[in-house]
C-alpha cells in the first residue's frame, strides 16, 4: 500500500495511505483526546473532542474520520483547538452530574481526563439539566444516563453482535438519549448481560452493579485475562484490590469477539473470592440459578450423574 507524509506539529510523518489523521498523530506519539472514536466501529465523527487545525481547511477538522494527506500540515494543540476542545467539556459539563467524588468512574474517566488536562473547572453555560431515574432493572448493570455524554460507542459496540441491537438513540434535540427499544429499563430489554457497552463507554455512564463501593479505580489493578469456554477467545480483566479479586468485567471486544454472560461468571467462579450471584431471566423475570445453569452445564452433570449409576 502507498504511503502519505504529512507534518504534524512541525514533525514529518510517513504512514499508509487511508490512515486517519487522528492515528498519524498517536503514531507520532502526539495526544489527541477522543470520547465517541472506537477502533472497532471509526469514522463516527460526532462529539468533535478530537479536532485538529489543518492548514488550508475552512474550519476544524475531526481527526478520528479525516483521512492524512501527502503534504497534509497540522497542529493538533493550536490555541484555535485547544479553545474548541475547552467549549466542547464545558457543554458536556453543563449537563452533567459531576459527582466525581463518588462516582464508580472516578479516576477512569475521559470526561474527568479531559477537563483536568484541559483546565476546564466548571460549565461554562448554564441550562436545563437531566434529570433521569438511574436504571438498575438489570441484575449485573447499572445505567445513569444523566453522565452519558452520547458518544454512541455503546450503540455501536452491541450492533455489532448480530441479533443484539438493544440499545439505540432514542428522542430528539435535549431529550435525545441511549435506551432500549419503548424506552424501557435494561432489564425488560432483549439485552444479554454481556457488558460489551461496558467495556466502551468513556465514562460513569454504565457501571458494574457488582464492583459499586468496592474499590476506587486507582486503588484496582486489572489483570487480563482469556476466556476458554468457546473459541472466540475474549479478554477479561481480573479486578484485583489487596491482592484480592473483586470482581471480573470486560475487556473492550474490539472486532469479532462476541463477549457473553456465561464467560464472564465462568471467570468469576473461577477467580472471585466472592463471586456474583448467578441470575437468569426466566419468563420475563430475573431469577437466581445454580452455577451449573448459569454456566449452561446441567445437562453435562446429569449426564454425569446417569454414568456414575
Ligand atoms: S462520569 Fe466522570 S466526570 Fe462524570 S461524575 Fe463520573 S468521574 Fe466525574
Ligand atoms: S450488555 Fe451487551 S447486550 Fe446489553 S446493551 Fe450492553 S452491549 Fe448490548
Ligand atoms: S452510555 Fe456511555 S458509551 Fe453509551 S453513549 Fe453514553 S457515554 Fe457513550
Ligand atoms: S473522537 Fe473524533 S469526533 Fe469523536
Amino acid at each position: 500500500m502507498a504511503n502519505v507524509t504529512l507534518t504534524i506539529n512541525g514533525v514529518q510523518v510517513t504512514v499508509p495511505a487511508g490512515t486517519s489523521i487522528l492515528d498519524a498523530a498517536r503514531e507520532a506519539g502526539f495526544f489527541i483526546p477522543t470520547f465517541c472514536h472506537d477502533p472497532a466501529s471509526p469514522n463516527f465523527g460526532a462529539c468533535r473532542i478530537c479536532v485538529v487545525e489543518v492548514k488550508g481547511a475552512r474550519a476544524l477538522v475531526a481527526s478520528c474520520s479525516a483521512e492524512a494527506t501527502n503534504g497534509m500540515v497540522v497542529e493538533t494543540e493550536s490555541p484555535a483547538v485547544v479553545e474548541a476542545r475547552k467549549t466542547i467539556i464545558e457543554l458536556l459539563l453543563a449537563n452533567h452530574p459531576a459527582d466525581c467524588l463518588t462516582c464508580e468512574k472516578n479516576g477512569d474517566c475521559r470526561l474527568q481526563d479531559y477537563a483536568y488536562y484541559y483546565d476546564v473547572k466548571k460549565p461554562g453555560f448554564e441550562g436545563e439539566r437531566h434529570n433521569y431515574p438511574v436504571d438498575d432493572t438489570n441484575p449485573y448493570i447499572i445505567r445513569d444516563m444523566n453522565k452519558c455524554i452520547l458518544c454512541g460507542r455503546c450503540v455501536r459496540t452491541c450492533e455489532q453482535v448480530e441479533d443484539r441491537q438493544v440499545i439505540y438513540f432514542a428522542y430528539r434535540g435535549f431529550k435525545t438519549k441511549i435506551a432500549p427499544a419503548m424506552d424501557t429499563g435494561l432489564g425488560e430489554s432483549d439485552c444479554v448481560s454481556c457488558a460489551r457497552c461496558l467495556a466502551v463507554c468513556p465514562v460513569g455512564a454504565l457501571t458494574y452493579k457488582s464492583l459499586a463501593g468496592k474499590g476506587r479505580a486507582y486503588e484496582i489493578k486489572k489483570e487480563p485475562v482469556t476466556c476458554t469456554f468457546c473459541d472466540a477467545g475474549c479478554q477479561f480483566d481480573l479486578n484485583v484490590k489487596n491482592g484480592r479479586v473483586i470482581g471480573v468485567t470486560a475487556k473492550a471486544p474490539g472486532a469479532g469477539r462476541p463477549l457473553c454472560l456465561k464467560g464472564r461468571l465462568g471467570l468469576e467462579l473461577l477467580y472471585s473470592e466472592q463471586p456474583v450471584k448467578p441470575v437468569l431471566k426466566k419468563d420475563g423475570k430475573f431469577v437466581e440459578v445454580s452455577w451449573a445453569e448459569a454456566l449452561g452445564l446441567e445437562g453435562v452433570l446429569e449426564k454425569l450423574k446417569e454414568m456414575e449409576k
